[in-house]
């Protein structure tokens, strides 16, 4: 029991803690129009290129993969040091402009306040939910009735058999 009791305090404290590393609202007092800045420049690239959302979602997941997501993908290469964005797993990768865009604009708002990897993460997560709605789905009609870009083969002849 008393080992239990001393158990809990610091499991408390781990949540605690890790509820305070990753929050929504993280920026609310020291950069608010964080969200709008990073969508505007996501959306904007978007219009211009329709890659750009699946990039940026593979972005994050390059800078994710191993050692965290701490934005290190974006860097570029030194005459000394070569960039994880050049090696040839990632070579691919494009649409760093969007990145450096928001952060351009989030600098002359809130200097030094906005990560790059945050901005990254935030540029991945506003991908996904504009590229949702590519889908032809009218507003009132149900959610599993729509035909969204990534729905699998399957379910999409399931819906359309459904109509017929
Ligand atoms: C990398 O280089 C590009 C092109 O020169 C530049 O626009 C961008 O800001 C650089 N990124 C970093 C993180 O230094
Ligand atoms: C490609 O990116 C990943 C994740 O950022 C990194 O771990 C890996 O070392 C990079 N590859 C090269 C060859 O730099």
């Amino acid at each position: 029991m008393v080992k239990f009791a001393a158990i809990i305090p610091s499991v408390l404290t781990l949540v605690v803690s890790v509820t305070t590393a990753l929050s929504i609202d993280y920026y609310d007092e020291t950069c608010p129009n964080v969200d709008e800045v990073v969508g505007k420049a996501v959306k904007s690239a978007m219009s211009n290129d329709v890659t750009v959302p699946a990039a940026l979602l593979r972005m994050h997941f390059h800078d994710c993969f191993i050692k965290g997501c701490d934005g290190s993908i974006l860097l570029n290469s030194t005459k000394t040091n070569k960039a994880e964005k050049d090696g040839p797993p990632n070579i691919s990768l494009h649409a760093f402009y969007v990145i450096d865009r928001a952060k351009e604009a989030l600098e002359s708002l809130c200097p030094g306040v906005v990560s790059c990897a945050d901005i990254l993460a935030l540029a991945a997560r506003d991908s996904v939910a504009l590229e949702g709605r590519h889908g032809t789905c009218p507003r009132e009609e149900k959610m599993e009735e729509c035909q969204w870009p990534m729905t699998p083969l399957l379910s999409h002849s399931r819906s359309l058999t459904s109509r017929s």
